[in-house]
């Protein structure tokens, strides 16, 4: 049995009949934007690709994902149709934070589903979504999880902001046995969203950092909304309180800078020259 032969089968044997097809790629410019073209032509819901390394990473909010080996890359096609969807970024989130538990790493989730460890990124997810007058046509979930990265492997300005679940002592953590667990785990938070959101809610709130009440930045594309961190509502967007007391409900951006304390919070939509 060749090599991508065996890691079909080891993931599939934990991911069970949810898996359809499994793809391996020893690189690839992005997995996601390889599984859309699948969506596109019609692959069934399940389908998922894999790959050691990705050439052309994509992360949120127009990133780059840096992707050498040591990664894991997968992404994974749904087809929710006119079922509810908004919860699904976060039902990820933490489908990937219990998968890491499963080696022994507590990872916390920063909204939308970053997940982190002491402050540094172990696993981010992209979710890409097109639909049509039915619903929602499909869902590319793309789950980028640290796993044995060599952080030598990183430029250096994004070393200190990531750790791996080898750096923090699952040192048996393979990229394999890390999507397994990931796939197992997101088809129980799936199966969820549609049937008990209330509950994927309830466990996202369990797993968040605890920045409630905190001053916080929220970057959107060029945009940057500063204010008190209130919480997720049932929808799971994520709720900020501005100066004013006006509330503010928020279903995409990057949430940074958070300070403890601080002047009062201001509704500073600015530009700012970051870097994607
Ligand atoms: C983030 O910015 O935190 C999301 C990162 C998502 C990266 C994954 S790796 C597999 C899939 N393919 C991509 O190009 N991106 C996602």
């Amino acid at each position: 049995m060749d090599r991508a032969a065996a890691l079909v089968e080891a993931i599939a044997s934990r991911a069970g009949p949810r898996l359809p097809e499994l793809e391996w790629h020893e690189a690839i410019g992005s997995t996601s934007d390889r599984l859309k073209d699948l969506a596109r032509s019609g692959a069934p819901e399940w389908t998922a690709i894999l790959a050691e390394r990705q050439t052309g990473g994509r992360g949120r909010e127009g990133r780059t994902w840096q992707s050498p080996p040591g990664g894991l890359y997968l992404s994974v096609l749904l087809r929710p149709g006119a079922g509810p969807v908004s919860l699904l970024p976060l039902a990820t989130g933490v489908a990937v934070a219990e998968a890491v538990a499963e080696f022994g790493v507590a990872g916390e989730l920063k909204w939308p589903n970053d997940v982190l460890v002491s402050g540094r990124k172990l696993a981010g997810i992209l979710a890409e979504a097109s639909s049509a007058s039915a619903g929602v046509e499909w869902v590319v979930l793309g789950i980028g999880v640290n796993v044995a990265l060599d952080p030598g492997s990183l430029p250096a300005e994004l070393r200190a902001g990531v750790t791996s679940l080898h750096a923090e002592g699952a040192r048996e953590a393979s990229t394999v046995g890390v999507a397994a667990a990931v796939l197992a785990r997101l088809g129980v938070w799936y199966d969820a969203v549609r049937e008990a959101p209330s509950r994927v809610v309830a466990a996202w709130r369990e797993r968040a950092v605890p920045w409630w009440g905190s001053l916080v930045d929220v970057r959107m594309g060029g945009a940057v909304l500063c204010g008190r961190l209130v919480g997720i509502d049932d929808d799971g967007a994520l709720v900020i309180e501005l100066s004013d007391g006006a509330r503010r409900r928020l279903v995409s951006g990057e949430v940074s800078s958070v300070r403890a304390s601080g002047p009062e919070p201001e509704d500073r939509s600015r530009h700012r020259g970051e870097r994607a």
